[in-house]
């Protein structure tokens, strides 16, 4: 069995002038990743639930105590490691640069949503992390500056998600490689290769949208979903839907099984909801790493120039004959 670490180093082996620095730094999310999940495995009785005292963050959300825990654990693995530059969280309105002379020598910076699927920590069900990596375009040796992370998502060095769902799992993709994931063994605290070199399905039979919003979304998304559910004669509909409320868990199903992902604009949020720099460019980047593909509507998720670190777009995601469908 691989381990994460020996995998990272074996794939570095491959690139003689490469420095170790991306492996480091995948080590410092790995093990981060583990210190909250052996948080979210005990939140029940840890008093690690609910809200985080009414705090409202930058994205106008309620902010829950594991959204505040996961954000922290990341930050301080990072900071105290010395292969990031600074961090862009989904809950910090600025950017954090680690001003340190060790960190100011990373040519790496990370975008991350620390916690995705807050709705679902109160009721066990699976939430995850996301991250995306990109090269700085800053002098090293210097602090960090905003250019370095408002990059488009087709320059990402490597992203990657955590699904803390039944079993808890790393997945990630470098430009270079292909896209791989790693099972944790609890027992022993070690991340294993569990899927090498995952790709999507190029089509599937079911689809991920919150039916809550079939109303306010335009007709063309409508006329999609109608066909995603349509019946001939009362037989079972097209495709079956299956909605998780977790981004992560959804599009997990998607990388193994296949499918569609769907978060549109509507009238309350013209913009949808998800946010480009810290979930949909780095799932754009796996996705289509993975044979997929990835758009808001109009063009490719990953070729939007990004104007604000926490700006939010609508997102159409998974196997390529179904984002086919319904770009048709
Ligand atoms: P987060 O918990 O990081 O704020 O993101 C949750 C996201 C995503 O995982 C999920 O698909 C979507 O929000 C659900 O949105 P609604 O608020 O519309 O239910
Ligand atoms: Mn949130
Ligand atoms: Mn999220
Ligand atoms: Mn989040």
């Amino acid at each position: 069995m691989i381990t994460l670490d020996e995998f990272t180093i074996e794939q570095l082996r491959l690139y003689p002038q490469a420095t170790g620095e991306l492996s480091g730094l995948l080590r410092g999310i790995g093990l981060a990743a583990k210190m909250v999940n052996v948080q979210v495995n005990k939140a029940a009785i840890a008093d690690i639930l609910g809200e985080d005292g009414g705090a409202i963050n930058v994205q106008g959300e309620t902010v829950q105590k594991l959204d505040s825990l996961a954000n922290n654990t990341f930050i301080n693995v990072l900071r105290h490691g010395i292969h990031c530059a600074g961090m862009v969280s989904e809950e910090n309105d600025d950017m954090i640069v680690f001003d340190d002379p060790k960190n100011n020598q990373s040519k790496y910076v990370v975008l991350m949503d620390p916690l995705d699927g807050s709705s679902n920590t109160d009721v066990n069900m699976p939430i995850g992390t996301i991250f995306s990596i990109y090269r700085r375009v800053s002098e090293l040796g210097k602090p960090c500056t905003k250019e370095d992370f408002l990059q488009k998502g087709d320059n990402q060095f490597a992203a990657g998600y955590v699904l803390y769902g039944s079993s808890t799992m790393f997945v990630y993709g470098t430009r270079r490689h292909s896209v791989n994931g790693f099972t944790l063994d609890n027992s022993v605290g070690e991340f294993y290769l569990s899927n090498p070199n995952m790709k999507m399905p190029e089509d599937g039979t079911t689809y991920s949208f919150d039916y809550r919003y079939y109303h306010c979304v335009n007709d063309k998304v409508r006329k999609f979903l109608d066909f995603c559910n349509e019946s001939k004669n009362g037989e079972d509909g097209r495709y079956g839907n299956r909605h998780a409320s977790c981004m992560v868990a959804d599009l997990h199903r998607i990388f193994l099984k296949g499918g569609i992902f769907m978060y549109p604009s509507r009238k309350q949020k013209p913009n949808g909801k998800l946010r480009l720099m810290y979930e949909c460019n780095p799932m754009a980047f796996l996705t289509e790493l993975s044979g997929g593909s990835a758009t808001d509507g109009g063009k490719r998720i990953m070729e939007i120039e990004p104007k604000d670190i926490h700006e939010r777009c609508p997102i159409f995601i998974g196997s390529k004959k179904m984002v086919e469908k319904l770009e048709e």
